[in-house]
C-alpha cells in the first residue's frame, strides 16, 4: 500500500497533549507544536479542510504526586497549567482549531464510552494480579507511586513504569527493593482486578499495517521503534489503574479504579474534536471516521509506542475510527549541550521567553525550525539563536525586503512600477522564484520542515543576489526603466516571500503583507509570477526584524549559569526513601556517644579500611571504618565523632571492630564525619 499519492479530502492533525503539571519549553515546541503548526497553516493556505487539535493531558500519577506535595487538589494543579499553556501557545501563534483538556466533561464521557464499547465487544481480558500496596497510605502503588532499583542499570531511583536513567520501560514487579513513594515503606502485594488490551492479538495486522504498509513513508526513527516493539513480542497491557484521579472505570463495583492515563489521553484528541464540533456547529465524525481524512499525529520520540501501536490498537478494536497515515515523531532538543530537564529547571520556558523577547515570536519559531531535531537530537544555544536572527532573518530576509521597499518608495513613491522589458537574467530569476512554492510545499508535505525553511531562505537569498547583481540604485540616473524593471521583479519576489513565509513566520508574514498592501496569503496564488500588478500602491515600509544585541543573549546565558549553580548547591544525590517506622524503644536501644579518634592506620591489603582507636569516654577501643578513600590517617587524628558504641563486635579483615562511626555524604558525595560541634567530653550520650 502506498498512501503517499492519495489525495485526502480533509486533515485531522493532532499534537501531543502536554501534561498540565508544568509549563511548556522549547523542547516541546521544536519537537511537536511548531512543526504541527507549520503543517496545519500550510494546508489551510492551500485551501484544505484542516482540524488542528491540541489540549492538556490532565491525568496521570505525576499530577497527583505534585498535588500531594503542594497540598492542593489535582484539579488545582491542572487548572493553573492548562490556562498558562493555552495562553502561551496562542501568543506563539500555534493555530489550534481547538485546545481542549482531559478533565472536561466531554472527555470523561468520550473516554468512558470508548472503554465501554471495547468492553461490550469483548475486546479486553480481565485479570486478577498481585500489585504493590502501601498499607499505611492505604493506596495501590501504580507507575510513579513506586520506586526501586532498576534491574537493567542498577539506578536506585527507577520508577514503577520507567527507569529514567536507562530509559527502559518497567512494571512495578520488575523493581528490586521496591519502596512506596508515598511513605518509603516496603510495600506488600495485594490482589486486584484490571482490564487489559491484548496487544499480542494485534500483532498480525500491526505488522502488515506498519512494517509492510508504512515502510517507505514513515520516518526511519519511527519505523525502527515500531519494528523493535513488534519484533520483541507484544504483551497484553493493563488499561486501568487503582487510583482516584482520572476517568472512572465505567463498570459496576470498580470504586477506586480509573482508566490508565495513556488509555484516556489519546482519546482526548477525539473529545477535542467533539468539543470543536459543538462550538462551531460542524460535524466531528468525518475527521475521525472517514477514510477520506488524513490523520497525522505530531509527537516527540518518547510517545512513539503509544501513538503507533497502542492507540491504533484501541482504534482498531473499536472499529469505527481511521488510523494515522503518519506519525512524524521528532527526536529531542538539548539546551546548551545538556538534556532539557523540568526538575532541574534546565529549559527555556515559553511563557518566560514571550515576556523577555516581546515581538520576537517568529524568531523563536525560526530558530526552533532551523534547528529542529528531525533526524537526531539537536542543540539549542543562545549564541546560535542570536546568529540566526542577526545573520539570517535580519541580514538575508529582512535586508532584501527592506532594500526593495525602501528603493521603491524612493524612486517610485511606493507604487509598483511597470516591469517593461525583461532580459534573460530577469527571466531566469522569475523562473527560479516561481519554483519555490512547490519546492517548499513538497518539503512540508514530507515533514521536512528544516529543509522547507532553508528553501524559504534561499528564496530571500535569490532576491538579494538579484538586487546586488543589478544595482537598481545605480541605473536610476541613466536608465530609470531598468530600475523600474529590477524593482518590479524584486517586488514580486517580496510578495512571494510574504506568502510562503506565512506557515513558518506568521507574524512576519502579516506585517509584510501590510507593508505591501496584500490581504490574503494564498499558497496557490504564490505560484503565479505577477502578484503585485503595476500601479499597485504599497503600504508603509517598516522593519521586519531587529538586531539582537550581546547583552540580551548574555542575560540568558547568565540565567542558565545561575540555574546550574543553584542545582549544584541543592544537588541531592537522589534521596533514599524513608525507612520503615521504628518505635521509641527501638531508638533507645542504640547507644550513641561522642568520642575522639586517637590513632588511625590503613588496614594492610585494603584500600577502603582504616583501623581506628577511639576514646569513647567509656574506654579506648578499636573500630574499623570504611573511610580510607576519603581521609588520610594523619588527617583525622583528634577528630571528634559520634559513634554507635553498642553495636555487636564484627570481624573485618581479621580485626575486631567494636562500634560504628556516624558519617554522611556531603554535596560532592564525600563521606564526612557527623561532628559534635560543641565542646563535648568523650562519652556524652547522643539522644
Ligand atoms: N502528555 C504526554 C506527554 O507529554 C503526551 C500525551 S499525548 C496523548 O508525553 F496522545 F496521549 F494525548
Ligand atoms: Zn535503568
Amino acid at each position: 500500500m502506498d498512501f503517499k499519492n492519495k489525495h485526502f479530502k480533509r486533515y485531522t492533525i493532532t499534537s501531543a497533549l502536554p501534561y498540565a503539571n508544568g509549563p511548556v519549553h522549547i523542547g516541546h515546541l521544536a519537537g511537536v507544536y511548531v512543526p504541527a503548526d507549520i503543517y496545519a497553516r500550510y494546508l489551510r493556505m492551500k485551501g484544505e479542510d484542516v482540524l488542528f487539535i491540541g489540549g492538556s493531558d490532565e491525568h496521570g500519577v505525576p499530577i497527583t504526586i505534585k498535588a500531594r506535595q503542594q497540598g492542593i487538589s489535582p484539579q488545582e494543579v491542572v487548572d493553573k497549567y492548562h490556562f498558562m499553556i493555552k495562553d502561551s501557545f496562542e501568543k506563539l501563534g500555534i493555530s489550534f482549531d481547538v485546545y481542549s483538556r482531559t478533565s472536561s466533561p466531554v472527555h470523561h464521557e468520550t473516554a468512558s464510552d470508548f472503554f465501554k464499547t471495547l468492553y461490550e465487544k469483548g475486546e479486553f481480558i480481565e485479570k486478577f494480579s498481585q500489585q504493590y500496596y502501601d498499607e499505611d497510605a492505604k493506596h495501590f502503588l501504580a507507575d510513579r507511586y513506586i520506586t526501586g532499583t532498576c534491574p537493567h542499570c542498577g539506578n536506585e531511583n527507577a520508577y514503577g513504569d520507567q527507569c529514567e536513567r536507562c530509559g527502559t520501560s518497567l512494571s512495578p514487579l520488575d523493581l528490586i527493593n521496591p519502596r512506596s513513594a508515598l511513605s518509603g515503606n516496603v510495600p506488600v502485594l495485594r490482589e486486584t482486578k484490571h482490564w487489559y488490551l491484548p496487544l499480542d492479538k494485534a500483532e498480525g495486522w500491526l505488522r502488515e499495517w506498519i512494517l509492510e504498509g508504512h515502510k517507505d513513508d514513515w520516518k526511519t526513527n519511527v519505523y525502527g521503534q515500531c519494528k523493535s516493539w513488534i519484533d520483541q513480542g507484544l504483551q497484553p497491557r493493563a488499561v486501568t489503574r487503582d487510583l482516584d484521579w482520572g476517568v472512572k472505570v465505567p463498570l459496576p463495583d470498580t470504586d477506586g479504579k480509573v482508566l490508565y492515563v495513556w488509555f484516556d489521553a489519546p482519546i482526548g484528541y477525539i473529545s477535542a474534536a467533539r468539543e470543536w464540533a459543538e462550538a462551531t456547529g460542524k460535524k466531528w465524525e468525518p475527521y475521525w471516521k472517514s477514510d477520506e481524512s488524513k490523520l497525522v499525529h505530531f509527537i516527540g520520540k518518547d510517545n512513539i509506542v503509544f501513538h503507533c501501536i497502542i492507540f491504533p490498537a484501541m482504534l482498531h478494536s473499536e472499529g469505527s475510527y481511521i488510523l494515522p497515515e503518519n506519525v512524524p515523531a521528532n527526536e529531542f532538543l538539548n539546551l546548551e549541550g545538556e538534556k532539557i530537564s523540568t526538575s532541574r529547571n534546565w529549559a527555556v520556558w515559553l511563557h518566560e521567553y514571550l515576556l523577555e523577547f516581546p515581538g520576537k515570536e517568529d524568531v523563536l519559531r525560526y530558530v526552533l525550525t532551523a534547528n529542529a531535531p528531525e533526524t537526531k537530537d539537536n542543540d539549542f544555544t543562545w549564541k546560535d539563536f542570536q546568529t540566526r536572527n542577526n545573520s539570517e532573518l535580519l541580514a538575508i530576509f529582512g535586508n532584501f525586503v527592506n532594500r526593495t521597499l525602501v528603493l521603491t518608495q524612493k524612486y517610485f513613491e511606493g507604487v509598483v512600477p511597470p516591469m517593461g522589458h525583461i532580459n534573460e537574467s530577469d527571466k531566469e530569476t522569475l523562473k527560479q522564484m516561481d519554483a519555490f512554492p512547490e519546492l517548499i510545499g513538497k518539503s512540508v508535505e514530507n515533514y521536512r520542515f528544516r529543509e522547507a525553511l532553508n528553501e524559504l531562505m534561499n528564496l530571500a537569498r535569490l532576491g538579494n543576489k538579484y538586487l546586488t547583481d543589478n544595482e537598481p540604485w545605480k541605473t536610476f540616473k541613466t536608465d530609470p526603466q531598468r530600475t523600474a524593471t529590477v524593482l518590479a521583479v524584486s517586488l514580486q519576489l517580496v510578495a512571494k516571500l510574504a506568502i510562503v513565509s506565512a506557515p513558518f513566520l506568521p507574524f512576519t508574514s502579516a506585517k509584510l503583507r501590510i507593508m505591501i498592501s496584500m490581504d490574503a496569503a494564498d499558497w496557490n496564488a504564490a505560484k503565479q509570477t505577477l502578484l503585485l500588478p503595476d500601479g499597485h500602491v504599497l503600504g508603509e515600509t517598516g522593519f521586519l526584524f531587529e538586531r539582537i544585541e550581546d547583552e540580551a543573549i548574555q542575560r540568558q546565558i547568565t540565567k542558565l549559569q545561575e540555574t546550574k549553580l543553584a542545582n549544584q548547591q541543592v544537588a541531592q544525590p537522589a534521596l533514599k526513601p524513608q525507612k520503615e517506622l521504628i518505635t521509641y524503644e527501638d531508638f533507645a536501644r542504640m547507644d550513641i556517644r561522642t568520642g575522639t579518634i586517637l590513632t588511625a592506620e590503613i588496614v594492610p591489603k585494603t584500600q577502603k579500611l582504616l583501623k581506628l582507636t577511639i576514646d569513647t569516654g567509656l574506654d579506648q577501643r578499636t573500630v574499623v571504618s570504611g573511610i580510607a578513600e576519603h581521609y588520610k590517617p594523619e588527617e583525622i587524628i583528634g577528630q571528634k565523632v559520634c559513634m554507635l558504641v553498642n553495636l555487636a563486635p564484627r570481624q573485618l579483615k581479621g580485626i575486631t571492630s567494636n562500634g560504628m562511626i556516624l558519617m554522611a555524604e556531603n554535596s560532592e558525595g564525600k563521606l564526612c564525619f557527623v561532628e559534635p560541634t560543641a565542646d563535648f567530653h568523650n562519652g556524652s550520650d547522643v539522644k
